[in-house]
Formats: C-alpha cells, sequence, structure tokens
C-alpha cells in the first residue's frame, strides 16, 4: 500500500529501512504546527509499520531543521491559546514521547543547520551522524527563552555539565566534527559521505535480530534514571520478558550455536539468523 502523503514531510523506502524527511527546505525545516501534527501522525503509523525496520530521520535541502518555526509555532499561536497547547503537545508527542520509545532504531542523520528545539529530536533518535561541516546551536539565549520543552534536560542527559552549560548559555554554535568531540552525536562524517555512512549503519541493524535490539535499546534509556538495585531487577524482569517476546531468544539458538554447533563467535558478529 502507498504511504500517506503529508504537507510538511516525506516518507521514502529503501527496502525495510524508512527515511522521514522534514520537508521545509525553503524555511530551512522549521517546524510549524503543521509539521507537528505531518510527523505526530506519520511516526505513529510507522511504529506499527511491519516493512519498516529501521527509521531514518533526515531534512530536505540546506537544513536538518532550524528549530521551532518563530513565526508559526510562536508567534501566531501567542494569542490562541488552543493552538498552542494543542501544537505544543503535538510536539513533545512526536519528538520525545514516540521518537525516544520507537519501537524499531532509529537514526538522525544531520546536515546543515540544527538548532534549538531539534536537539529533543536529535537525543530521541537512538544514533547520530552528521556531516562535519553541520552547525549546531542552542541559540534560544540570542532571542531571550531559555532551551525550553525538554531541550534543557536533553541536554543534561547527553552532554558533561560543562559543555551543557557552555553551548546553552552562549548560544555559540559548533560543528558537527564538535558535536562527536562531546558526545552529542555518534559520528561526524565528510558530507559527502553521510548517505552511505548511515545506511552502512542502518544495514548493519538490520542484521541484527530486531527484538534484542529494541530491549536493549529500552534498558539502556529505562536505567539512566534508576538506582542500583532498581536497575538490577528491573533488568533481570526485561530479560524475562525478551525470552518471552522472541522465540529465538527463548530457545537460546545463539547459546546452542556457539556452544554446540561451535559454528560461530558472538564476540565477532551476530550469526545468520534463521528467520528474517
Ligand atoms: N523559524 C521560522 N523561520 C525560519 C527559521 C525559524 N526557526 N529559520 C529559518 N527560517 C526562515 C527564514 O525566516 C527565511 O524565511 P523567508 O525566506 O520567508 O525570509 C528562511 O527560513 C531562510 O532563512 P535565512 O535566514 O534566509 O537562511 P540562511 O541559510 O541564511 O540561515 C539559519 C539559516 C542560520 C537557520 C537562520 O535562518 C536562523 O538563524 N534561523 C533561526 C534559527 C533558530 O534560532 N532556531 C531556534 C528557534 S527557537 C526554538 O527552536 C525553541
Amino acid at each position: 500500500m502507498a504511504d500517506k502523503t503529508y504537507e510538511n514531510i516525506k516518507i521514502e523506502r529503501q527496502g525495510q529501512i524508512t527515511f522521514v524527511t522534514l520537508n521545509r527546505p525553503e524555511k530551512r525545516n522549521a517546524m510549524s504546527p503543521g509539521l507537528h501534527y505531518d510527523m505526530e501522525d506519520a511516526l505513529l503509523r510507522l511504529d506499527d509499520d511491519e516493512q519498516t525496520r529501521v527509521l531514518v530521520l533526515a531534512g530536505a535541502g540546506e537544513a536538518w531543521c532550524a528549530g521551532q518555526d518563530l513565526k508559526l509555532y510562536f508567534r501566531e499561536t501567542a494569542n490562541n491559546p488552543a493552538e498552542r497547547k494543542k501544537s505544543n503537545t503535538s510536539s513533545h508527542n512526536w519528538r520525545w514521547h514516540i521518537l525516544s520509545k520507537f519501537s524499531k532504531p532509529t537514526i538522525a542523520m544531520v546536515q546543515g543547520y540544527c538548532f534549538g528545539g531539534a536537539f529533543t529530536q536529535l537525543c530521541a533518535c537512538d544514533y547520530a551522524i552528521a556531516a562535519e561541516d553541520a552547525t549546531f546551536g542552542l541559540s534560544e539565549v540570542n532571542w531571550g527563552i531559555l532551551p525550553g520543552g525538554v531541550v534543557s534536560w536533553n541536554l543534561t542527559e547527553n552532554l558533561l555539565p560543562r559543555h551543557a552549560m557552555y553551548y546553552a548559555t552562549t548560544g555559540e554554535p559548533f560543528s558537527g566534527k564538535r558535536a562527536e568531540e562531546i558526545g552529542l552525536i555518534n559520528f561526524a562524517v565528510p558530507k559527502d559521505q553521510l548517505m552511505a555512512r548511515t545506511m552502512e549503519l542502518a544495514n548493519k541493524l538490520l542484521k541484527l535480530n530486531p527484538s534484542v535490539v529494541r530491549f536493549t535499546k529500552e534498558a539502556i534509556r529505562a536505567v539512566t534514571h534508576m538506582r542500583e538495585p532498581e536497575a538490577r531487577d528491573y533488568l533481570g524482569v526485561k530479560q524475562d520478558g525478551l525470552a518471552k517476546a522472541d522465540k529465538e531468544i527463548g530457545d537460546k539458538v545463539g547459546m546452542k550455536k556457539f556452544l554446540d554447533e561451535k559454528s560461530y563467535r558472538p564476540g565477532l558478529g551476530p550469526y545468520q539468523r534463521p528467520t528474517d
């Protein structure tokens, strides 16, 4: 079945890899209320879409995302509390709630600008790859707001406190290379290799057992907020859940292949899964 079409985003597929692209290039993909509604709808659909095994979040044109749309999201809803509330809820839903809990691995593929509110979807994605010459910035301070929504929280979760403080209070833009140095993204790559390196990661993820990837990413996010006793308890229960959710894991297929068949070494890579 053909994908639904949207005014502000586009959906494209390469096999089991689905690209969702913010598509307001003339406005540097600034996030309008309409874009939020489109993204919320699309991500909810794709979360349940069996063909989608890896999701890539991209931006059309010169920017990945220039943050919230200052005109359409802020100014034009200033006197319309109902619309402000609706778009604010939708904005939070897709950028954090849905994306950070997405059931398949998610990759932010960043070129050009990434400003302000865009840091939330950047941090919600499980992985981020950016062009070395991409420009990141917490520009909120330059026009008189603090990094709101959950951006300040995203910063302290992903960066050392000194880096979070410095970039949030100065608004100083920084490159993809610097973003890699401070741990905001996984890899900074030459711009002409951005797509190839993203596909390389996506294809690597496709080879893994999707249930293990899903349970692991959920666990990594969940334990951050726990103390050691709760984390230990949670991880034990989570492992039991994984064994129930996936027959291959429940049957200990991987362990049998290593210990009995001696057909692969788990330290060096995944064995060929019997089913896809
Ligand atoms: N909100 C609304 N419109 C925007 C935004 C934005 N965040 N960013 C860019 N645009 C629009 C511009 O108004 C312009 O529209 P126009 O052609 O109708 O005049 C168009 O996109 C192109 O922008 P330019 O500034 O002409 O493009 P340039 O490539 O020179 O600069 C840049 C791009 C650096 C992104 C610049 O537009 C900018 O600084 N934007 C604001 C970025 C920002 O501060 N974002 C954080 C917002 S706050 C938040 O997210 C909570």
